[in-house]
């Protein structure tokens, strides 16, 4: 089975060809950072355009680069959501487009089902995992139990924590994207120099608050004049306080996922935080501590990618999910109530 996975539903426009013997057969990335760099943010109908502008030629170039044809593929598998709507109505209306010329079922994806089964595709890791959810819009831990089959253990109340680190860095003024930037700064830092607060530690409770950290951080920064210590010392301090908060949750997660699956070992990461390699590395150890196994998908599959969007079709559609060319594009859809 040879799937075609189409993202477009925030600032990257990404088309993928993926088969079923989890094998990326070609990927391509178009990132639009330099068109939002001078906003320091994501405009959504700067983004939508430029899904317009690029998706066709990324097509064209996936299905070449694949050694493909186009009545080769099984299925076109989309974003229908959720999202910045604009781009996700161009991915969506274009995946219809050719589904239909083509006669070709059309697997309409949640963009944060793409994330959780990331590690399926990369790893194949079985059902059930503890998935810990966590990009620019979204920080939440879930048990997931099958295709479409999750169950959200807590989330964020407030700000995702990509969020936190976007916002951080804008705060520096070290430019967009924000996690990464973030990252590279908090590696020269002193994490001891500020205390930022840690809320809800302790409580038992799954869920998070970024809010007041990105607070603290404004003050902080407001306080004294910025250089690059001072710039390198809150990113690493803003770091180590996510990082305790994390693992903080995860291992409440982790009691919550063992007292219903005693035999499941797995804590998967997604989404963009999760090419964080500091966190990443507070994970890995909780896990060792935990027996529980870590499985982090390669940083470029954390991020916004179409591989896994192409991947969870391919998972739909060997259960015989489809979807319909009435179909509408989502800009809010939890994988999961709560
Ligand atoms: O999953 P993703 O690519 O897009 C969404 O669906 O939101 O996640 C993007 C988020 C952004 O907030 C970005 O700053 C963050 O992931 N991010 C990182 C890192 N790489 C990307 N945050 C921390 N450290 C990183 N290395
Ligand atoms: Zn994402």
């Amino acid at each position: 089975m040879k799937i075609l996975g189409i993202e477009t539903s925030c600032d990257e426009t990404a088309v993928a060809a993926v088969d079923d013997a989890r094998q990326i057969l070609a990927h391509r990335i178009l990132s639009q950072d330099s068109a939002h760099r001078p906003f320091g943010g994501v405009v959504p109908e700067v983004a939508a355009r430029a899904h317009l502008q690029n998706l066709e030629r990324l097509v064209r170039e996936t299905v070449e680069e694949a050694d493909l044809t186009l009545s080769d593929l099984d299925g076109i598998a989309v974003t229908a959501g959720p999202g910045l709507i604009g781009g996700v109505i161009v991915g969506l209306m274009f995946a219809k487009g050719m589904a239909s010329v083509l006669s070709k079922p059309l697997i309409a994806v949640n963009h944060l089902e793409g994330h959780a089964l990331t590690a399926r595709l990369t790893d194949d890791v079985p059902f059930p995992y503890l998935l810990l959810l966590m990009s620019g819009g979204h920080c939440q831990l879930l048990i997931a139990e099958g295709v479409g089959n999750y169950i959200r253990l807590g989330g964020t109340r407030d700000d995702a924590l990509g969020e936190a680190y976007d916002k951080t860095a804008k705060l520096l003024g070290l430019g967009f994207p924000g996690g990464p930037a973030v990252e590279r700064w908090a590696e020269k830092g002193d994490p001891t120099r500020f205390t930022f607060p840690t809320p809800m530690l302790g409580d038992g409770s799954c869920d998070f608050s970024f809010s007041g950290l990105k607070t603290a951080v404004r003050y902080q920064a407001a306080e004294l004049t910025l250089d690059d210590r001072l710039r390198a010392d809150i990113c690493a301090s803003f770091q180590h306080a996510a990082g305790k908060v994390l693992g903080d949750r995860v291992n409440n997660a982790i009691r919550q996922f063992r007292a219903r699956h005693p035999q499941g070992k797995n804590l998967v990461i997604a989404g963009g935080v999760a090419a964080n390699r500091y966190l990443r590395g507070i994970l890995e150890a909780l896990g060792k501590k935990t027996g529980m196994t870590l499985i982090a998908p390669p940083g470029k599959l954390c991020t916004d990618n179409a591989a896994m969007i192409a991947w969870a079709g391919i998972e739909r559609l060997k259960l015989g999910l489809s979807d319909s060319l009435e179909t509408e594009p989502r800009a809010r859809w939890p994988l999961a109530e709560g």
